[in-house]
């Protein structure tokens, strides 16, 4: 490793020795997921596809690999006062978990408007719910009342490098488990999964290639590549209500640096894809979590010059969340 590269290595949030720390920390609070594969799959890509299953995950997202490492990384003190945060998708009901098995609380700030199967979860996992108005303004104002009140301590859903040392643990199990893999496809949101995953699977293996899976409708990484700085967008339209959060100071580097390529998808590709799942693989996968499926399917995948050096391909199946009257739903259309 040149001079150069050594001082952006220095500039991450995370790196091997925190991912490798991280899997021995959570070790006994989550799955090893299990790897699928299907020849149908496969002779419908024209590539060797292995699915990583963290749809099969403890909360039925990858979300609790971040959360266990952040909470289970808490001195007594800090960790005695709780947590506290203002995302209301997989990582609140992850958070909620992980308090849970550590016995702290969870305060979940959910704005009124969410979705009744995320507040469930946040229910079933233990989490105490506050909630806010709509606006990002009140969510923050709310959690920083909570801070203020508990003494909690805020646990971002991906700027933050124990939770981006937490999502790096697949990789880990990953090339554990299929060390052949030469292209990894994962959703991006935040970034916090994909920052993990590229971290630990390039010290594994540099020449590994790591494609980000976004939708159309919510394509802010691809603009951020493209402009070499983080871009944001004033609004998002997409099925996969994971994948709508933009990238922050800690994951843009890793981003910028580590991630080879975009790959953006239409929903009705990622709904396909959620069909394939559920009908060849039988599996069920939210619509954030499919996208690593429908961009290895799609034309802007076949597209892409590093194409056909992609031959072994591991894609991450992020969570298996779904809300089955809006999948029912979606599937008429
Ligand atoms: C199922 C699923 N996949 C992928 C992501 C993206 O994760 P990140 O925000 O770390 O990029 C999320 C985020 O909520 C998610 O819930």
């Amino acid at each position: 490793m040149n001079a150069e590269s050594q001082n952006k290595k220095k500039e991450y949030a995370a790196d091997i020795s925190s991912i490798k720390e991280a899997r021995i920390r959570i070790r006994p609070f989550i799955h090893e997921t299990p790897v699928f594969s299907s020849e149908t799959i496969n002779a419908a890509s024209g590539k060797r596809l292995f699915f990583k299953c963290e749809c099969f995950q403890k909360g039925g997202a990858f979300k609790i690999r971040g959360a266990c490492n952040a909470i289970y990384s808490l001195d007594e003190g800090e960790a005695a006062k709780g947590v506290v945060t203002h995302s209301s998708g997989n990582h609140a009901a992850a958070l909620s978990l992980a308090a849970k098995l550590r016995g702290i609380p969870a305060y979940i700030v959910i704005p009124e408007n969410a979705p009744k199967c995320k507040v469930e979860n946040v229910i079933r996992y233990g989490g105490q719910i506050i909630w806010s108005k709509a606006t990002i303004q009140s969510r923050e104002s709310v959690a920083a009342r909570v801070m203020q009140e508990t003494g909690a301590l805020l646990i971002h859903p991906y700027n933050d490098g124990r939770i981006i040392s937490g999502q790096g643990t697949i990789s880990l199990e990953l090339l554990e488990q299929v060390p052949q893999l030469d292209t990894l496809i994962v959703p991006i949101s935040g970034g916090g999964l994909i920052s993990g995953i590229s971290v630990a699977a390039k010290a594994i293996n540099p020449a590994i290639r790591i494609f980000a899976a976004e939708p159309k409708g919510a394509n802010d990484v691809a603009m951020s590549k493209a402009a070499g700085k983080i871009v944001t967008l004033p609004e998002t339209t997409t099925i996969a209500d994971g994948l709508r959060a933009f990238l922050g100071d800690l994951t843009w580097p890793i981003v910028r640096d580590l991630v080879d390529d975009v790959i953006t998808v239409e929903d009705t590709e990622i709904i396909e894809a959620m069909r394939l799942c559920l009908e060849i693989l039988k599996v069920v996968v939210e619509p954030s979590g499919a996208i690593g499926l429908a961009a290895v399917l799609s034309d802007s995948f076949k597209q892409n010059p590093s194409w056909k050096d992609c031959n072994s391909i591991g894609i991450i199946l992020s969570g298996g969340n779904v809300d089955l009257g809006m999948l029912w739903n979606s599937y008429k259309k």
